[in-house]
């Protein structure tokens, strides 16, 4: 029998489409809120369920919180309804930076979030370019990390010459090797502080010679595009040619992208990992469910 797609509501367009790619079927959930703010959902089909790998498709932003809980009611409906393994693809994975206590008395909100979505019933868990891949290890044994940032790339790699690739802090230097090693450019890292009660972020002084050079700054989110618009404005004052940002999850919270224009940036390339698309001619979007299509593949076949 066919695996099923069953889609969370910030995921219902990608869902469909992601049952086109792995040859799946589709069923659709009903979802409603109650007047208190409480979550409901059904699953449509519920005869079509038992005894099926289901791939439970839904992504965690926008309403981080909400997600979380209609997921979970998800996983719990579909387990009821004798699914055989329940694949939960999770393309944007919300609470991950929190992925260690800080600050005395703080959470570790990730684990706290994957040890729920293993509890409700699910066997499999996939998720795209996540904050910390070492972290998915709370899921326990069947957690997936996506990498995409290669097929990012391949959006700029005509307009790009020699470029240096760099991550814009040190936990995000995976992603720039990734690169780099693929296409045999140089990658780097930038020191970046951020006040952890303000948010702020500096940079230490950068010693890479940038000089008519080509940047390409890889990082997974761009959330009030502070992060990425500081990084962008020092390398153009260091004499940067040109800087293109590839960043997996596009957020872009408030005035996030006046704030990256204002920064000097040419290109930002995103994916379609959140539930929502801004238009602007300095972002553009790549999809990357060919890329998680695979991984489910592996897994179900
Ligand atoms: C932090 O370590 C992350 O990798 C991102 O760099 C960060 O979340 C981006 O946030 P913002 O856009 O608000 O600076």
């Amino acid at each position: 029998m066919k695996p099923i797609v069953i889609p969370g509501s910030n995921y219902r367009f990608e869902s469909r489409r992601l049952a086109e790619y792995i040859d799946a079927d589709f069923t659709d959930t009903l979802f409603k809120t109650f007047p208190d703010g409480e979550s409901y959902v059904r699953v449509v089909d519920a005869n079509k369920v038992r005894d099926r790998d289901v791939i439970i498709a839904n992504t965690m932003f926008p309403n981080q919180n909400s997600s979380f809980v209609e997921t979970l009611l998800i996983i719990d409906s579909i387990r009821r309804l004798g699914a055989r393994r329940i694949v939960l693809f999770v393309p944007y994975l919300a609470y991950a930076r929190q992925d260690k206590v800080f600050l005395e008395g703080e959470p570790v909100s990730i684990k706290v979030v994957l040890e729920a979505f293993r509890n409700a019933g699910s066997n499999y868990l996939i998720t795209i370019d996540t904050h910390n891949p070492q972290a998915l290890s709370y899921f326990g044994e069947g957690a997936y990390n996506v990498l995409v940032i290669d097929k990012l790339f391949e959006n700029i790699s005509g307009m790009v010459k020699n470029p240096i690739i760099l991550a814009p802090d040190k936990g995000a230097l995976h992603r720039a090797r990734y690169l780099s090693e693929k296409y045999g450019f140089n990658s780097s890292y930038l020191e970046k502080r951020r006040d952890r009660v303000t948010g702020e972020v500096s940079y230490e002084a950068v010693d890479i010679d940038v000089t008519g050079r080509d940047v390409v700054i890889v990082d997974d989110i761009i959330s009030t595009g502070g992060t990425i618009a500081t990084a962008s404005s020092i390398l153009l004052e260091k004499g940067a040619r040109r800087v293109y940002v590839l960043a997996t999850h596009g957020l872009f919270i408030d005035n996030a992208i006046e704030k990256l224009r204002k920064s000097g940036i040419y290109k930002i390339v995103v994916a379609n990992t959140v539930g929502f698309r801004v238009s602007d001619d300095i972002v553009s979007y790549v999809d990357v469910l060919e890329n998680a299509s695979q991984v489910i593949e592996e897994i179900i076949l």
